[in-house]
């Protein structure tokens, strides 16, 4: 869910709405917000469905003007998505609004409690139990922020709250536990956001809020506490993402714009980082040399596409460090009893920062004594907050909720902590480290001429808007990108999609293989030393002799596909360790231009959220 809170001059109503909308991408099945007006009674709205929804019936019917909200975006857990279901949720009888990010895991129990006592609810939600508990705990103490924390202190589970009451109007508290909350300070009025997209284009000076910790802003105040009251330090950072990245600017979807912004996504990731042929990484300075030459293995840990970028880079850390990786979902590490100790390094991928299963297994791994460090694409959020270590990739906001330009960025900067490693270990000569840094470097200017060549694809997806099963098919570091195709196409088009490992075909899905079936091949390069081309080549003989239907992303100047696929889409040369990087391009413009093609939301597909913050 996203959560937007105000205190200040400005029309509340337009900062959360504003708010909300950026931070749409993390949950869109319905939508509220509640302003304290100038009369200093609550006014709520809320809808099922999408944010233009909310704004449809505040045009309808618009709210009194009033300088303190609170607003947010729902991805359901507890009870559907309807009306009465969204957020804001009320109590003390109306006096009270409050939103939640999260679960409450005890809110069954709670909710007895309180029903025995005489109060009554009008969701079938975890958070109004949170907001009538607030509502009765107000009238015990009077006092807002004893209130809040009694009532965190009775919640298991995730939660971001934030609350405002009618008898204290300038003023919105928050809590955190396991959810994202940021502080926005202003000049004469500040912010509360799940992340720095809710309040960049008004300020970009930003305090994250740690663990267990409360606050209160009022248009000139911010206080942080624990949940016991004791105040807390805060350290402001500057955001540096600036509010038009976040905009979708012409482009008809964000998605379009992020898939466009690749090669600026690996060039930024890459930028300072390599100096005189060698990495330089600053982030990494609590890892000192003797530490990684200590490290005996590594775990990388993620969900979804950030898992994909995990496994491609597996196969180039271990090539070039030697130090065996295995890479692992966060959901199925954190509950299985990993081995792990001082000398494991655990490596988490996330675009957000804020998945709860990489979260937990982030923590988990600590606990357990392993050092980590976090691939993070966004500043003071919480994973990164819980690792030893963060190197941040600089791809820029990602609002489409299925990932592309932060995938790129991933394998870039896995690639760089990849060869740091392997010249503190000494595993690759001097000479080696400099041909794979250029390698490296040249991938964004073949990013944009991969992008060239989108008309192609688009022209392919476009007839094929109809099929209703892709396969995809690839080998060594080409198996996670025919994995991620498949991710793409599912997420996007609703289309059913495997990716599988060539190798493995003659070991079950060719039985999948029928005249007509569409199968993307990634070919690997000729020149590769591994011999694996003719290999590849010969699983598509093998398909195409069972009528599959295929096409194959090769590089520039393949011949030896050309006889048996029905469509070549080319990639520029590139070393094989750095051809994904290339060869996913198509598969995402496939997927969006199918999706499209099928009048599809591509920036807000059906049922998902772009960082859930549940496990
Ligand atoms: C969600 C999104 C995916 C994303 C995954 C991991 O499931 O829908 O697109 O890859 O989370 O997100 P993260 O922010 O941790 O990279």
């Amino acid at each position: 869910c996203g959560i937007v809170g105000y205190v200040g001059e400005r029309n509340s109503l337009d900062v959360l709405m504003g708010g909300l909308r950026r931070l749409e991408y993390r949950g869109y099945d319905s939508a509220g917000v509640a302003v304290v007006d100038d009369d200093g009674a609550i006014e709520t709205a809320k809808r099922a469905g999408k944010l233009q929804v909310l704004a449809d019936e505040l045009e309808a019917n618009p709210l009194h003007h009033g300088g303190t909200g609170i607003g947010h975006t729902r991805w359901a857990t507890h009870g559907g998505p309807t009306d009465r279901n969204a957020h804001p949720h009320l109590g003390d009888e109306g006096r009270l609004a409050l939103i939640h990010n999260g679960i409450i895991e005890n809110f069954a129990e709670l909710k007895d409690e309180l029903l025995a006592e005489g109060l009554t609810f009008e969701s079938e939600t975890d958070t109004e139990v949170a907001a009538v508990l607030l509502g009765k705990e107000y009238r015990a103490t009077g006092d807002l922020r004893q209130a809040f924390r009694n009532t965190v202190s009775r919640l298991d589970g995730a939660f971001t709250l934030l609350a405002v009451h009618r008898e204290e109007p300038g003023v919105v508290v928050g809590a955190r536990r396991n959810s994202p909350l940021v502080i926005g300070l202003g000049e004469g009025e500040n912010f509360l956001g799940s992340d720095v997209a809710a309040f960049v284009e008004f300020t970009k000076r930003a305090v994250a809020i740690g663990q267990d910790q409360i606050v209160e802003i009022t248009a000139d105040q911010v206080t942080v506490t624990d949940f016991t009251g004791e105040p807390v330090e805060v350290e402001p950072f500057d955001v540096e993402w600036d509010a038009s990245a976040a905009e979708k600017g012409g482009w008809s979807s964000f998605m379009r714009k992020e898939v466009s912004e690749q090669p600026e996504a690996v060039a930024n990731t890459l930028r300072g980082r390599i100096v005189d042929d060698e990495v330089v990484i600053p982030e990494l300075a609590s890892f000192g040399d003797d530490e990684l030459r200590s490290i005996r293995r590594i775990t990388v840990i993620a969900c979804g596409t950030a898992a994909y970028a995990g496994m491609v880079a597996k196969y180039a850390i271990e090539q070039w460090s030697r130090v065996p990786v295995e890479v692992e979902l966060s959901h199925e590490f954190r509950y299985r009893e990993p081995v792990l100790d001082e000398h494991t390094l655990v490596v988490s991928i996330s675009q957000s920062g804020e998945t709860m299963d990489t979260l937990m297994a982030v923590k988990y791994a600590r606990e357990q004594g392993a050092r980590t460090i976090s691939i993070c694409n966004t500043q003071g959020a919480t994973i990164p907050r819980e690792s030893d270590a963060v190197v941040y990739t600089h791809a820029g906001p990602e609002v489409a909720v299925a990932s592309t330009k932060a995938f790129v960025a991933q394998i870039a900067a896995l690639y760089l902590f990849g060869l740091h490693l392997a010249r503190v270990r000494g595993t690759l000569s001097a000479t080696e480290l400099a041909t794979q840094l250029a390698e490296l470097q040249a991938v964004p200017e073949k990013l944009q001429a991969v992008l060239g060549e989108a008309e192609k694809v688009e022209q392919l997806a476009h007839w094929m808007a109809d099929t209703r099963s892709v396969l995809f098919l690839g080998r060594h570091v080409g198996f996670p990108i025919a994995m991620e195709g498949a991710l793409k196409l599912k997420e996007l088009a609703y289309i059913h999609a495997e990716g599988f490992a060539a190798g493995e075909l003659k070991h079950g899905p060719i039985a999948l293989i029928e005249p007509g079936q569409p199968v993307f091949v990634v070919v690997p390069s000729p020149r590769g030393s591994a011999n694996l081309h003719p290999k590849v080549v010969s699983n598509i003989q093998e398909i195409r002799a069972r009528g599959a239907r295929v096409i194959a992303i090769a590089e520039a100047g393949d011949a030896a596909v050309l006889p048996f696929a029905d469509e070549v889409l080319r990639i520029p040369l590139a070393a094989p360790l750095f051809e994904p990087l290339l060869a996913v391009v198509p598969l995402q413009i496939f997927a969006m231009e199918l999706a499209q093609a099928k009048g599809l939301d591509v920036d807000q597909p059906r049922n998902l959220a772009k960082s859930v913050t549940v496990e």
